[in-house]
């Protein structure tokens, strides 16, 4: 018989926190040794019809969920098929049977999901998973319920235990997998050195968290992770995002400012004026952005103008790279409190503003001078993805039942 260390485990992670709609399948064994192959890994992003607001809309983003998800899960399905054995097959009894259970409770608040679940004939045929990993915050209430609803009816049709996933565990454990190549190849996952500390950055949070412990999110009774340090105010993607739009640039306007910086760099065009440094030098290990989108704001306002009212194009570059360096000084400045503080013996780079490819150099040089080792996302997997939260809940000790599942918006990183 095979000792449970090799017991293979296949899970379905289930992403929609924010306008991510997300799926993946990875299979997992060990517990020691962790090693994971990545069987498919889907990403429906929603970013190009939320531009027009300027930022999420929470409504929208809850039905274009419920519209998406069984339309990609059955696409992950497709694309699995090679490497997911089919267990067995439900008839068309048994089938509306169960998702009639759920038509009371789940149509009247997602009814798009609702509709398309139970006219989504694939689902008779049930494939070899073992485990359902859904994010239950923090993010957008109404467009968490959609995944929670999804991972519900779907645990409940084929019998499958259903994990509570917190988002923020998941960029942690993401930045340990080495590619999230969908080929199928087993890979271990880099053993980060502990205590570690996670700088966390994305869109709605930032982050410094201390690191005990790895893959026991649940059924633990020390304490995995601690919030050491955080922002005041906006998170470092919603400055990114602010000062951008600021600028005239799409949301989410992140990369589009970060292209600009470099082409600042690159043709050798200097900041037009100084931005702030926020409490970069602050005793703690906390973070305020809000005054950086004002200075940008007052900038903006009086900065040189064509005569259609447009920035100026050197002025607009020159901009962008002084505020990519004062996120950047700033965010290493606490990164380098951080190690200090609780003697840390890696760093953990997590969330969607860790694509920027100054801040990725920047914390790779602090963590080399400190010698001690850094992991950071592969790029595909620094923005919300499923991939990740498969692997949390796959690292994770304890299932919770489905009926229990609920989401928590303001859900902190504690166990
Ligand atoms: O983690 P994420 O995908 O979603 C949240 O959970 O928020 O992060 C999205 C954020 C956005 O604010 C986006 O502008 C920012 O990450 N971002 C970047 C870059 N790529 C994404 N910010 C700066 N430079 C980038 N290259
Ligand atoms: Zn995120």
């Amino acid at each position: 018989m095979s000792s449970p260390q090799a017991l293979k485990t296949v899970t379905l992670g289930i992403e929609t926190s924010c306008d991510e709609t997300a799926l993946a399948l990875i299979e997992t064994r060990g517990r020691a040794a962790f090693e994971c192959r990545v069987i498919a890994s889907l990403v429906h992003s929603q970013a190009k019809l939320h531009s027009a607001y300027g930022g999420v809309y929470p409504s929208l983003a809850k039905r274009e969920h419920g519209k998406n998800l069984v339309p990609l899960f059955h696409k992950l399905l497709i694309e699995s098929a090679d490497l997911i054995e089919m267990r067995e097959e439900l008839n068309d009894e048994a089938l509306n049977k169960s998702i009639e259970t759920f038509r009371a409770e789940i149509a009247p608040q997602n009814p798009e999901l609702f509709e398309s679940f139970a006219a989504a004939k694939f689902l008779s045929r049930i494939p070899k998973i073992d485990r359902i990993a859904v994010t239950e915050g923090p993010g957008l209430e109404p467009a968490l319920w959609v995944g929670i609803n999804f991972a519900r009816m779907l645990g409940d049709l084929w019998k499958i235990p259903v994990t509570a996933v917190n988002h923020m565990e998941g960029h942690i454990v993401g930045s340990l997998l080495p590619s999230d190549t969908t080929n199928g190849v087993w890979q271990k996952l880099y053993a980060a050195p502990l205590p570690a500390v996670a700088l966390l950055i994305s869109g709605g949070h930032t982050q410094l968290v201390k690191v005990s412990m790895l893959g026991s999110y649940s059924n633990v009774g020390e304490t995995a992770y601690e919030i050491i340090g955080e922002t005041h105010d906006d998170a470092v993607g919603e400055a990114f995002d602010k000062a951008a739009r600021l600028l005239g640039l799409p949301y989410p306007g992140g990369p589009h400012l970060s292209i600009l910086a470099s082409q600042a760099r690159a043709a050798g065009i200097e900041a037009p004026l100084k931005l702030p440094r926020p409490m970069i030098n602050s005793k703690d290990l906390n973070f305020s952005f809000s005054g950086l989108k004002t200075a940008v704001l007052y900038a903006v306002r009086k900065a040189p103008k064509d005569s259609t009212g447009n920035l100026d194009e050197n002025w607009k570059n020159g901009l962008a790279r002084e505020f990519e360096d004062a996120v950047k000084e700033t965010l290493d400045s606490k990164l380098r409190s951080a190690i200090e503080k609780i003697g840390a013996k890696s760093v953990i780079i997590g969330g969607g503003v860790s694509a920027n490819g100054t801040l990725r150099a920047a914390f790779e040089k602090t963590a080399h001078e400190y010698g001690i080792p850094i992991f950071l996302p592969s790029r595909h997997i620094s923005g919300d993805n499923a991939l990740m939260i498969a692997l949390a809940g796959a690292m994770d000790s304890g299932t919770k039942k489905s009926g229990n599942l609920r989401a928590q918006g303001t859900k902190r990183l504690s166990v």
